[in-house]
């Protein structure tokens, strides 16, 4: 990757600084259930707070699909933050127009000002080019600290970049940093275990996987199509039967590339019903010792329902495992994705692994080699002018 622009080459001391965060967290029951979005975000506010710069968030929350909607404000998110700064974070009911221009004139630098939900507006997908111009005028420099964000082709992700000069923050340069040395060239064999519940949104990426991986483990509801395909009686299991073809040209392109696949021989499900919840012992063993053949393994979503216990079992036996290895120095281990995350911290190993994303659909873009338009925009530098 060509090099891009980080916070030592640019003066931010009493500049309006734009900050692209994340601030999509889950928040279950007024309750924040994975606040590693926020604490990743820390050293570039707490770097910005500490060179004077004036603060300005820029964030989405949920899809709330253009339209203004209180469900989705990020005022909660303003006071969370507070709690994690050593500073108060002033809030602005929009993200553009007088409102925003107020809550910034009245934040001192040093000082942090979070603008409300970019996606009220509907012209911030469209990546309307007058939006990603209001948002520009609130600034001086854009910092796009928002990895997880970087694949969508967003006015506060790209657009803006046509009028203000782009550098990336902290979290974003030690996630592209992360991923390039881990997997421009990673240590071989090398094993992706793909998890959720869908075969149809991770179509493209298996098909593309296969050429690149050593072994390919599947799990979660996703799997249940491929044991379709392959004729196993899966019962009153979840799947998407009119996939099976597109299963079955990932089986064979498999074959073609020698990737390993390994789908799920056994099988946990609830009293009563044949719906598979959870892969079984044999299957956890079958995935352990494949990964003692392993030197690399990137994982992206848990291999059974595991935020329903006794589901998580297997989850969270090979969260243990791919742990242990790595500490071991045996293995290098990359998981990305919110529910992958949310695994390894209940089973206690969230920071004993080579490297944790927060990115879901980012990290898997850039798992199948897309070039994500956020990159691509930081890259460039945005406008100098
Ligand atoms: C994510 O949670 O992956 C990012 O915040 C992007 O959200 P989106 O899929 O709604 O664009």
């Amino acid at each position: 990757m060509s090099s891009f622009l980080t916070l030592d080459q640019i003066n931010v001391t009493q500049q309006n600084v734009l900050v692209r965060l994340d601030l999509n967290i889950p928040i279950r029951n007024q309750e924040v259930s994975d606040d590693t979005r926020i604490t990743r975000a820390l050293p570039t506010l707490n770097e910005l707070i500490k060179k004077d710069a004036r603060i300005i968030i820029l964030s989405h929350f949920g899809r709330p699909k253009g339209q203004v909607n209180p469900e989705f404000s990020l005022q909660p998110v303003a006071r969370l933050l507070t709690e994690y700064l050593d500073c108060p974070v002033h809030f602005a009911s929009d993200c553009i127009g007088e409102a925003a221009d107020f809550a910034i004139r009245n934040t001192p630098y040093g000082g942090i000002v979070l603008l409300e939900n970019l996606r009220f507006h509907r012209e911030e997908e469209q990546n309307d080019p007058y939006f990603a111009q209001q948002l520009a005028q609130l600034g001086d420099i854009f910092v796009n600290d928002a990895f997880s964000c970087s694949h969508r082709a967003h006015a506060s992700v790209v657009g803006i970049g046509d009028y203000l000069p782009i550098v990336a923050g902290r979290a974003m340069q030690a996630e592209l940093m992360a991923l390039q040395s881990i997997l421009k060239e990673p240590k071989r064999p090398l094993m992706t275990i793909a998890g959720g519940s869908k075969v149809s949104t991770k179509l493209e990426l298996l098909t593309n996987l296969v050429s690149k991986v050593d072994y390919l483990v599947l799990g979660g509801g996703m799997a249940n199509t491929f044991l379709l395909a392959q004729g196993t009686d899966i019962g009153e299991s979840l799947a998407e039967p009119d996939l099976i073809e597109q299963a079955h040209t990932i089986i064979a392109k498999a074959q073609e590339n020698n990737c390993t696949l390994i789908l799920p021989q056994d099988y946990a499900t609830p009293d009563g019903a044949f719906k598979i919840m959870d892969i079984g012992v044999t299957s956890i063993r079958t995935i352990q010792s494949a990964l003692d053949q392993c030197q690399t393994v990137v994982w992206n979503g848990p291999v059974g329902v595991f935020e329903v216990p006794p589901f998580d079992k297997g989850s969270v036996a090979i969260a243990h495992y791919i742990a242990q290895k790595t500490q071991e120095g045996k293995l290098v281990s990359v998981a990305g994705g919110g529910d992958t995350l949310a695994c390894l911290n209940k089973a206690g190993v969230g920071d004993q692994l080579t490297y944790t994303s927060t990115a879901g659909g980012a990290f898997l873009e850039w798992l199948e080699g897309k070039t994500l338009a956020g990159i691509s925009a930081l890259l460039a530098g945005g406008s100098q002018s």
